[in-house]
């Protein structure tokens, strides 16, 4: 599954994916029994390109390695899926085992998975347009751990370039929770677009509510933030 049209190859997207790709890279090769927390959408697209040519030329091995994907659509088709998505992207690339892929939509207890692999050592993390990451919409408290969410509006709106039109977006779905996200060891939020340069900044401005459900990732002591727009707020 690729994503339609534009996939935003400026200089600065470039740049973005290869010190997020780097940052992956390095952490596999640091503890190569990691365990990740991985994004969809259009953001990590190029670090997931970066990341399968240096996989699929021997530099990069996911043999030990476990990927929990961070939400996932509950009422799309499986071609529509996060599950795709990730394996066309990235997976597929890899050789990351088969049985080392976690989707929330196919495990009962994520959280409880995580915890028993270790817990995530790294947690990538995009933002949507009205703050939310992975699938947590604003509303959603800080101590949530793996759910389902109804979709808002707006998000289906950002993701319909993927179905065609806004009807066929799913309108819900299972998502890591904010307290799982917070959990993780580490943090790197990715934004692409000027679009998301107002959000990312009432995010990191403070103070942290629910309202504003990225705003909690200023809480974690290990967050990074890297963005393809000149951004203020914590560097990466
Ligand atoms: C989606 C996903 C998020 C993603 C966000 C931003 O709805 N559930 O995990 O980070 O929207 O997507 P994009 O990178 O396409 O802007």
């Amino acid at each position: 599954m690729q994503f339609p049209g534009d996939q935003g190859l400026t200089d600065d997207f470039q740049a973005m994916s290869l010190r997020v790709a780097e940052i992956i890279a390095s952490q596999l090769r640091a503890k190569p029994a990691s365990c990740l927390g991985l994004p969809t959408g259009r953001t990590p697209l190029g670090c997931y390109q970066i990341l399968s040519g240096w996989s699929e030329s021997g530099q990069l091995d996911w043999s030990k390695v476990k990927c929990f994907a961070l939400d996932e659509y509950l009422d799309s088709d499986d071609s529509r899926s996060f599950g795709t998505y990730l394996q066309d992207n990235l997976y597929r690339h890899t050789n990351l085992p088969p049985e080392s892929r976690f989707n929330p939509r196919f495990v009962d207890d994520y959280d409880a998975l995580i915890a028993a692999s270790g817990g995530l050592d790294l947690a990538v993390v995009g933002i949507g347009r009205n703050g939310h990451i992975a699938f947590n919409e604003p509303g959603t408290p800080r101590q949530s751990w793996t759910h389902s969410a109804w979709l808002t509006d707006s998000t289906r709106a950002a993701n319909a370039a993927w179905f065609g039109s806004i009807e066929t977006v799913p309108r819900i779905a299972v998502t890591m929770g904010i307290a799982t996200l917070l959990s993780s060891a580490e943090i790197v939020l990715i934004a692409s677009g000027e679009h998301k340069r107002g959000i990312l900044t009432r995010a990191s401005s403070g103070p942290a509510s629910a309202g504003l459900p990225a705003s909690f990732l200023w809480e974690h002591s290990s967050l990074r933030v890297f963005t393809d727009f000149q951004f203020a707020g914590k560097p990466g």
